[in-house]
């Protein structure tokens, strides 16, 4: 029998957070060495707790959840995010149009199998998180990246995003609160957005996954909030505001001229049917999730775990000489600079294994987030300020002699 190979579409798929340097702090591990993973976005691995809210909800309904339920999601799941995203402003909603799935990764597959085909593009931020960029190609379509600016804030570049609308463009992408930047973006800047998605006729994805999880009195918009005119499908979830990544818990909602998706969301509706249903027992703990802000809210102010390990991180970085960095507003990501000519870093998979082999602390490539420069990493701010602390002095006395070769 011949080789089994992968399909063409596979060779541009990449997951760089689980890719190759998280298989060598793997094998590292397995050696016995005890490595600092900062490599994906998982309280649940640094000791955040299950909220008791969630616990009691689950446990009391959970004979609701044996049989397949509704392909859209529970009815009583669904009503408490339909109330969760009227308060956020999304304009002409209700509970049939939310289809709540195994994480938003499950969903944003849903999303773009029904839209995208061969010859099709689709706007995605770069920096990005790479399920986007990865899903598109899945559906045979091309990504085309937008150039989101270090220089304002991590902010999307408009003009950039103009240049590269084609008569192919279908969709533009917003990741807001973004991962890895930590960016959010002001109502001047969606509003921008949204002119372009009109001016072109583009669907809009939203995916506000760390809505809930804003910091320093900044204010978090809903895109959809701003366009009633437009289609725009937000993408939302449990996994990190409380702090349940593995429940794989996440939901999509459509909004605004839901008119002009008719065809589209019937699509949507087919995939969903496919899978029969997400995972019912997850489901249960939406409603008392989004009745309990209070204990993501705590977490996130002066004295709270996400506040307190961000300041004890960027405190050290900002001693470290050749790394500059936009302190995020949001979630518990900062996406830093290199001075690669002080540092000849000509590859950025090479500096991050250079770095782990050295001090035994993985954090992820630029690359690994669509960004064409060897220049930035990602560093996941969730180990304890301690912990955080000396992991950016592990940084700071690998960069004080590193130079590439
Ligand atoms: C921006 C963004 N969207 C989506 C996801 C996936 O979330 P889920 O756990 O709901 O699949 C992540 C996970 O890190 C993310 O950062």
């Amino acid at each position: 029998m011949n080789m089994i190979q992968k399909s063409e579409k596979m060779k541009r798929v990449h997951s760089d957070i689980r890719g190759p340097v998280f298989e060598e702090a793997n094998r590292m591990r397995k050696n016995g060495i005890d490595v600092l993973r900062l490599n994906t976005g998982n309280p649940g691995v640094f000791g955040f707790g299950l909220p008791e809210s969630l616990r009691a909800s689950i446990l009391d309904h959970i004979d609701e959840a044996v049989p397949y339920c509704d392909l859209r999601g529970m009815p009583a799941a669904r009503q408490a995010i339909y109330e969760y995203h009227l308060t956020k402003g999304l304009p002409n909603i209700n509970a049939e149009d939310i289809f709540i799935g195994n994480g938003v990764s499950e969903l944003v597959t849903m999303a773009l199998l029904p839209l995208l085909g061969p010859g099709d593009e689709m706007l995605i931020p770069s920096p990005d998180y790479s399920l986007w960029t990865n899903s598109v190609h899945l559906c045979g379509a091309t990504p085309v990246h937008y150039v989101c600016d270090e220089q304002s804030c991590w902010y999307p570049d408009l003009d950039d995003i103009r240049s590269k609308i084609t008569p192919k463009t279908k969709a533009l992408l917003v990741i807001n609160p973004n991962n890895p930047t930590g960016a959010v973006y002001p109502e001047e800047i969606l509003l921008q957005l949204a002119d372009i998605a009109r001016e072109h006729n583009l669907v809009l994805f939203s995916d506000e996954i760390y809505d809930r999880l804003v910091m320093d009195g900044v204010k978090h918009t809903s895109l959809g909030s701003l366009c009633p005119d437009l289609f725009c499908v937000t993408f939302n979830g449990l996994s990190k505001s409380h702090i349940v990544c593995g429940f794989r818990c996440g939901w999509m909602i459509i909004s605004g001229n839901k008119e002009v998706g008719k065809e589209y969301v019937a699509g949507i509706q087919q995939i969903a049917a496919m899978r029969l249903c997400a995972n019912a027992i997850m489901q249960l703990a939406i409603p008392a999730a989004l009745g309990d802000p209070e204990s993501t809210e705590a977490m996130l102010v002066p004295g709270g775990r996400l506040y307190e390990q961000r300041e004890a991180c960027c405190r050290v970085l900002d001693t470290v000489e050749g790394v500059t960095y936009v302190k995020n507003h949001a979630a518990f990501y900062i996406f830093p600079k290199l001075d690669i000519k002080r540092f000849n870093i000509h590859d950025d998979q090479q500096f991050a294994f250079d770095f782990l082999h050295e001090k035994h602390v993985m954090i992820i490539p630029g690359r690994g987030f669509s960004w064409p420069e060897p220049d930035h990493f990602r560093i996941v701010m969730l180990p304890e300020p301690d912990k955080m602390a000396a992991a950016m002095t592990a940084l700071k006395e690998f960069l004080a002699d590193y130079r590439q070769k």
